[in-house]
């Protein structure tokens, strides 16, 4: 097991099962203990700052509950409009003066891949990557993984199919690094070819588990134990006539479920916006509410293990 302890938080592949499973323990019992108590203790007197550089709900909000919960407090940096980055600041300042405020963790999303890593070389208090442009996004891996685990109590041998925008999104190269530590997974990449998961991606998962890009949720639904579906990264599109070509390209249905024997867990990072439709929410399946709540639990279990011995 990794030594969370004053760790910085860059990507999934540093995670292995040893800890996230040690997490999944460990985000249950903080969800039973909140359930007697609203605030805990284990992170008095330490200081989180939230540092959003590009637009966030669940993934900020759960950071801030979750700090909250422990017992610690919490400092926003606030729009980045009304910043000094407004004004030219650079991205190496804003982060040397906020550590240099010395809060116990920082909390950081930026449009830039690769900023996590240099923020954290910077600052001398640990740094969780929130997510960082197209790169990677570890803590929503975490929060997927749990998820899977409460649902199926299991993730070896799991069938995962992730459907959507996997060239430009960070959740589908978090989550397949981080199942990719599990046994026997098997990983369908289900996009047009357009949309397809990065190069860089198979290379590290290759030889972990067995994957095969698809084209059609069609083509495989009825093997899959879980069907991960994403959103098209509009703000990532240079090409503005090339999103609008591929928007709905790929969507999810009640009536397209319905054709099927066997009907996966359906779970979204959300936001969603045309891919995943609002009449699938009443399936039992449906369990990308649940997979946000439990966003609060697997971060506190997180910040609790990187600030407490
Ligand atoms: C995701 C993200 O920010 O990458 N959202 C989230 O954190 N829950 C997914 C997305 O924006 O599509």
């Amino acid at each position: 097991m990794i030594k969370l302890y004053n760790r910085d938080i860059i990507s999934a592949l540093d995670f292995d099962r040893e800890t996230m499973d040690y997490l999944f323990y460990e985000a249950e019992k903080i969800r039973e203990e909140l359930s007697m108590k609203k605030i805990l203790d284990y992170c008095k007197d330490r200081v989180m700052v939230t540092v959003f550089l590009e637009p966030s709900t669940r993934t900020r909000l759960s950071f801030q509950f979750a700090m909250t919960r422990l017992g610690g407090l919490v400092i926003d940096f606030g729009l980045e409009q009304a910043a000094s980055i407004a004004k030219g600041e650079s991205f190496e300042d804003t982060i040397r003066m906020i550590d240099g405020y010395d809060p116990d963790i920082i909390v950081l999303r930026h449009r830039e891949p690769g900023s996590a890593r240099k923020a954290a070389e910077i600052a001398s208090t640990p740094v969780i990557n929130a997510g960082d442009g197209w790169n990677e996004h570890p803590t929503q891996a975490l929060l997927d993984l749990y998820t899977i685990w409460r649902e199926l109590k299991r993730i070896d041998g799991i069938n995962l199919g992730i459907m959507g925008d996997l060239k430009y999104g960070r959740t589908p190269s978090s989550l397949s690094y981080a199942i990719s530590k599990y046994d026997n997974i098997k990983i369908y990449y289900i996009a047009p070819r357009e949309l397809q998961i990065r190069r860089e991606v198979l290379e590290k998962i290759d030889k972990l588990v067995e994957w095969k890009m698809v084209e059609r949720v069609e083509e495989v639904i009825e093997e899959l134990d879980v069907l991960y579906v994403t959103r098209l990264q509009k703000e990532r599109f240079s090409d503005p006539s090339e999103y609008e070509r591929l928007k709905g390209s790929y969507k999810l249905t009640v009536n397209l479920l319905k054709k099927f024997r066997k009907i996966p867990i359906i779970m979204h990072p959300l936001p969603r916006v045309d891919e995943l439709s609002q009449n699938v929410d009443s399936l039992p399946q449906a369990k990308y509410f649940t997979q946000a709540e439990n966003g609060v639990y697997i971060r506190a279990a997180l910040v609790k293990s990187i600030l407490t011995k």
